[in-house]
Formats: C-alpha cells, sequence, structure tokens
C-alpha cells in the first residue's frame, strides 16, 4: 500500500502531485508543429466548423471540467457550448440533432447517467466524442471519438488529475475549434498553445502555495458551513472546490456566482463563517473583492485565491492564497492546485479518510 501511495500519505495527494506528468503526457501527443492535433480520433477542423451546436456533458468533476470548456469554446471559438449534468440531459428532451456533437466527458467512462446521456445523442442521431481516462471503458468502446486522457489510474475517490486533464483537453479543443472557425489567427493559436505546453511546469510552481494551504486548511476545521464563490472561469472553480471540501471533509459547502449572492445566500453568512472567494480574472476582479468586502462586512473569514501580487483595499481578506501570474484564461489549470489542496489537509486535519469518503463510489455506475 505505502509503495503504492509512492511515498505519499494518500492517493489523493500522490494524485495531485501527478498532476504536471499527467497534463503533460496528456497534451504532449496532440500538439503537432505548435498546432494542436486532435485527428488521432477522427475530428478534423472541417468537422469542428461544421456542427451546428456543441453538447458537454458530465457528471460532477468532470462536468465542472466540462463548464471551464464551455467558456473556453465560447471565448475563443465564438460558438455556443451547452453544458448539462448527465442525469439532467436524459430527462429533459434536448434538443439535439444529426448535426450536432455531444462530448460526454468521463474519468471511468462507466458513469451510468453520462452513458445513458451518450445512447440518447446517438438515439437523435447525433455524434458523440468521449474524453475519457480508463481505457476501453464503456463509454470509449460506444462513442464515435475518443480522445483518452491519460492521467493513469485514478484511485482517490475525490477527483484531482482526471480534472486537470479533462480541463486541458478543452483547451486543446478550444484552440483546434476556434482555428478551424477563423476566431483566432494561426500566429494566436500557436501562442495560445505554447502557453499550454508551459502549463505542467506552472503547476509545479503552484505546488509552492502547499504550506499556506495546509495553515488556511486549520483554520476551516471548525466550520460546519462555508461558502465558495467567484465570476466566470472563477465561479466554474469555486464549484469544483466547493464540491472537492464537501465530499471528502463532510463540511457543508455550497458554491455560488459571486454577483448571485445578494439574491439569498448572503443571509446565510454569520460571524466567523469562512467565505472563499475564487479571485483571479482581471476584468472581474473588482466586482468580485466587492463581493467578498460585502461578506465580510456581515462577519465572515474571508480567504482569497487570486493571482501573485493581487492588491487588496486592508482588512478585506482575513487569508490570501496567492498562485503564479498566467493570463486569465489559462488561470483555472493551476487555481484548481490550492482548491484541492485545502480541500486535502482540511480533511486530514479532521481525521477523516481522505481517499474513501463515506457513501461515495469511485465510479457509480446505477442512476
Ligand atoms: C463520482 C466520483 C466523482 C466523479 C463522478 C463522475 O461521483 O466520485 O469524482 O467526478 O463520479 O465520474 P466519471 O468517472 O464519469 O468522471
Amino acid at each position: 500500500d505505502a509503495a503504492e501511495k509512492g511515498g505519499y500519505e494518500h492517493f489523493m495527494l500522490k494524485e495531485i502531485h501527478e498532476q504536471p506528468t499527467a497534463v503533460k503526457t496528456t497534451i504532449s501527443p496532440r500538439i503537432n508543429n505548435g498546432m494542436p492535433d486532435l485527428s488521432e480520433c477522427g475530428l478534423t477542423p472541417e468537422m469542428l466548423k461544421n456542427y451546428r451546436k456543441f453538447f458537454i456533458v458530465a457528471c460532477g468533476t468532470a462536468m465542472h471540467a466540462g463548464m471551464v470548456g464551455k467558456y473556453v469554446i465560447e471565448k475563443l471559438a465564438r460558438t455556443e457550448v451547452t453544458v448539462d449534468i448527465a442525469s439532467e440531459f436524459r430527462y429533459r428532451d434536448p434538443i439535439v440533432t444529426s448535426e450536432d456533437l455531444v462530448i460526454v466527458i468521463s474519468q471511468s467512462g462507466e458513469t451510468a447517467d453520462t452513458k445513458a446521456a451518450l445512447h440518447l445523442a446517438h438515439e437523435k442521431g447525433a455524434k458523440v466524442l468521449a474524453v475519457v481516462n480508463v481505457k476501453g471503458s464503456s463509454i470509449a468502446r460506444e462513442a464515435d471519438m475518443v480522445l483518452y486522457t491519460h492521467a493513469g489510474p485514478e484511485i482517490s475517490v475525490a477527483s484531482t488529475k482526471a480534472f486537470s486533464v479533462q480541463m486541458a483537453v478543452m483547451y486543446l479543443l478550444a484552440y483546434e475549434m476556434a482555428y478551424a472557425k477563423g476566431t483566432i489567427t494561426e500566429e494566436e493559436c500557436r501562442r495560445l498553445t505554447a502557453e499550454l505546453q508551459k502549463i505542467p511546469e506552472m503547476i509545479e510552481k503552484t505546488m509552492e502555495c502547499e504550506d499556506r494551504c495546509k495553515y488556511v486548511a486549520s483554520k476551516l476545521i471548525t466550520a460546519t458551513s462555508l461558502l465558495y464563490i467567484g465570476r466566470g472561469l472563477d465561479y466554474t472553480l469555486s464549484m469544483e472546490g466547493s464540491l472537492k471540501l464537501k465530499e471528502i471533509s463532510y463540511i457543508h459547502s455550497e458554491s455560488y456566482a459571486a454577483g448571485e449572492l445578494k439574491h439569498g445566500t448572503i443571509s446565510l453568512v454569520t460571524d466567523g463563517m469562512p467565505v472563499i472567494g475564487v479571485a483571479t480574472q482581471s476584468d472581474l476582479l473588482e466586482k468580485t473583492v466587492s463581493n467578498i468586502m460585502e461578506v465580510k462586512s456581515r462577519g465572515a473569514f474571508t480567504i482569497t485565491v487570486c493571482k501573485e501580487g493581487t492588491e487588496f483595499s486592508e482588512g478585506v481578506m482575513d487569508e490570501v492564497i496567492e498562485v503564479p501570474v498566467l493570463e486569465d484564461i489559462l488561470m483555472p489549470l493551476i487555481t484548481v492546485i490550492p482548491l484541492q489542496l485545502v480541500a486535502y489537509y482540511t480533511t486530514v486535519l479532521k481525521g477523516l479518510n481522505v481517499d474513501k469518503p463515506r457513501n461515495l463510489a469511485k465510479s457509480v455506475t446505477v442512476e
């Protein structure tokens, strides 16, 4: 067991630290001569240009990777993407046609609802692209096209490295789609691809916040409830951070779009309640900070994950976790690291079973 954990105390921590390698192994074979190349699965730029609509369907953490994908694809390729939770998609009679591409994302490739969503897409005549980690899994076998994420086996129930590689594939897809559609130039596509290639190294650098995350975790162990807030890409990351924390530490946590707080959730904020703000997006920083100030003035204990060197007015942030500075669109790929580490250390400090939380399964093969 100890050998399997490669010297780490838990699989989750091992898998968090495997992320630089996992991302590198996943993107390297899909970059050809400085440009994204997903042709291995049969997906051509021509096809990407011609699909009428794109749907991304997944469960849990994989769905959050899909949310990041939506933001990045829409931003770069100016094409609408619908993201659905698989168990909702399959029952809402979605308007999918044979001209659409349904992208299913799944670490295990066995999640019952995601599989059912794939079947529904096929019934409607759509093509299905699967982004899957486990080779030869049901979803991989049944999809029309497969892009394997090469994270290696993920043992911890809480998904970490699978999320990062799923995001990495979403970026490659967004780049290829945007270039195919002519919404970015070849030069811009090459530049973005080169930036993506630096991510493994940047994740490594981000790991330097580990001690800081451990310290912040020590402030969370007595909390009974907390909030994660953010806007745009930071909102998608706050959803993932919140899920990670609640699933293993058993602390009730909600993620909220920062701008929506005042429509109800802010009434939950009481003295000392931790609120974790994710604030890495430059154009949204001021707005998010003003939301953090709102909760601070109601007694919240404020923790902010932001770019290195971000300045805040005196007394607004109780704790800050800084991550390296990348261009906004790429920030999710490193911002997830402190969110995973905070969830991990909170759980360890509470003495709970990190790798096998109660009531949860690694792969949910029942509906
Ligand atoms: C379970 C796991 C999650 C995972 C979700 C989707 O709930 O505990 O970590 O995100 O299923 O799994 P999949 O294998 O389809 O990515």
